[in-house]
């Protein structure tokens, strides 16, 4: 296999890795994700969990590593390698790799029962994780909601990917490939080693809801629509990369978290609705890229809804929805509220209608995205769109939607935050 990664200048030269290894089939990568590691000049010490080893063995762990293997916390070998405190102080990035829905669970809850779990509680150092687990696993909503609460404090999670699993099943759950695994530890570490000059919104809190809402009609059916979350993702990494702290609430999507990005999942727009108001103290700038379901079935059936017997051409059932709480317009009319920039996807009498939630909502500025055609708005990598403010308006031609990102934020920089003192580079 040709390796995509470059081992000149990397940002892992020189930097103290600890990878853990929790107990799932794809830790058999993991030699192999350890002499990556070192090629790109990182020091690696390794730590697996004790189950771990039934999966891939400290031998051929410490011949990649070239350093002593640990996995036990009352090890009695202990005194030839470094003690867990000392581990922990050592590291400058914690990378778990697989991690398991069980190891996530430990991390999540704080447990100090094996030696990883203690180090990654003992550790300041930034924690990277890369699960790997059954797409079931992944999706039960108790992994999710462990996944929630780490990324709250701050972790970094690496995939899953999407693809073909060991146990023969296909979606969401493999272990990312060692070397993307590399590429990415090394973009997060590019990024958080940038030199601290203030970008245009450091200091700002910026909160941005993205992707689709689910309304469930019963179990296993839904009311959603065709938004991917690419916009909302691409106004989130440039929002963070300018120096903003970047909480990104986003609705059922299959895109990888940006970097330093502080998502939270949610599914029904009740939900985003309340992280929304969770999170919006101290927020500067709202950002209401969702496409938010206007309403939701009055009542979920507890099972499924069955054709019913005597159905014939013509039948029909009844839905009766009722009506979601309008998120944004709820932002505007708070009190301190953030700039409320909103985004409208219309088919028809475009520019009317996207004024005219501009008013209703009481928003500060509205993107308007023409949904009638294919290669732009919903689920394409491209986007064109009318920013329309309370006195003028602005086009941006077909782009891609990180450009368009960048351009956007620096017209609403302009228009609402230009007045505010703008952070200076320190002059030596
Ligand atoms: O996700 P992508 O595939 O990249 O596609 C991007 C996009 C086309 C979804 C995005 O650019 C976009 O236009 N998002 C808004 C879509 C939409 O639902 O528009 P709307 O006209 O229904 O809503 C107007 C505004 O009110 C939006 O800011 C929306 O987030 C907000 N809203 C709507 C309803 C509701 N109950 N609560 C809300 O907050």
């Amino acid at each position: 296999m040709t390796s995509k990664i470059a081992n000149s200048s990397s940002s892992l030269r020189g930097k103290n890795i600890l990878l853990g290894i929790s107990a799932g089939i794809a830790a058999y990568k993991s030699p192999e994700l350890v002499r990556l590691l070192k090629k790109q000049g990182a020091n690696v010490q390794v730590v697996t969990t004790p189950s771990a080893e039934k999966f891939v063995t400290h031998t051929a762990l410490q011949a990649v590593s070239g350093n002593a293997v640990r996995g036990d916390l009352w090890d009695e070998n202990a005194e030839a390698a470094m003690g867990h405190i000392e581990l922990a102080r050592w590291a400058d990035i914690i990378l778990i790799a697989p991690a398991t829905a069980n190891f996530i669970s430990d991390i999540a809850t704080g447990r100090a029962d094996s030696l990883l779990a203690t180090l990654c509680l003992a550790s300041e150092a930034p924690l990277l994780l890369a699960p790997a687990m059954n797409r079931v696993m992944w999706e039960n909503r108790a992994t999710q909601h462990n996944v929630k609460t780490i990324l709250e404090r701050g972790a970094i999670i690496l995939g899953p990917d999407d693809g073909e699993q060991a146990c023969g099943e296909v979606g969401l759950g493999r272990m990312k490939e060692p070397d993307q695994i590399i590429i990415e530890a090394e973009q997060y570490l590019a990024q958080s080693s940038q030199p601290a000059s203030p970008g245009t919104l450091s200091g700002k809190k910026i909160v941005i809801t993205a992707g689709p809402t689910r309304e469930p009609i019963d179990p296993v059916r839904y009311i959603s629509n065709y938004s991917s979350g690419k916009q909302g993702y691409a106004i989130a990494l440039a929002a963070k990369n300018r120096g903003g702290q970047v909480i990104l609430i986003s609705g059922p999507v299959n895109l990888p978290t940006p970097i330093g990005v502080n998502r939270i999942d949610v599914s029904t727009a009740q939900e985003m609705q309340s992280e929304v108001k969770r999170h919006l103290e101290n927020c500067d700038i709202f950002f209401g890229v969702a496409a938010v379901a206007d309403y939701r079935p009055l009542t979920i059936a507890s099972d499924k809804i069955k054709k019913s017997k005597s159905s014939g051409k013509n039948a029909s059932i009844k839905l009766e929805l009722e009506e979601n709480p309008d998120i944004i317009a709820e932002v505007a009319k708070a009190r301190p509220r953030p700039i409320a920039i909103g985004f409208a996807a219309e088919t028809q009498a475009i520019e009317k209608n996207a004024r005219d939630k501009l008013m209703a909502k009481g928003l500060d500025a509205i993107i308007l995205n023409d949904v009638s055609k294919d290669d732009i708005g919903f689920n394409s990598d491209e986007n064109a769109a009318t920013i329309i403010w309370r006195d003028g308006k602005s086009h941006y031609q077909k782009q891609s939607k990180s450009s368009l990102a960048e351009v956007l934020i620096d017209k609403i920089e302009d228009l609402f935050l230009s007045q505010e003192e703008v952070p200076q580079k320190e002059v030596r």
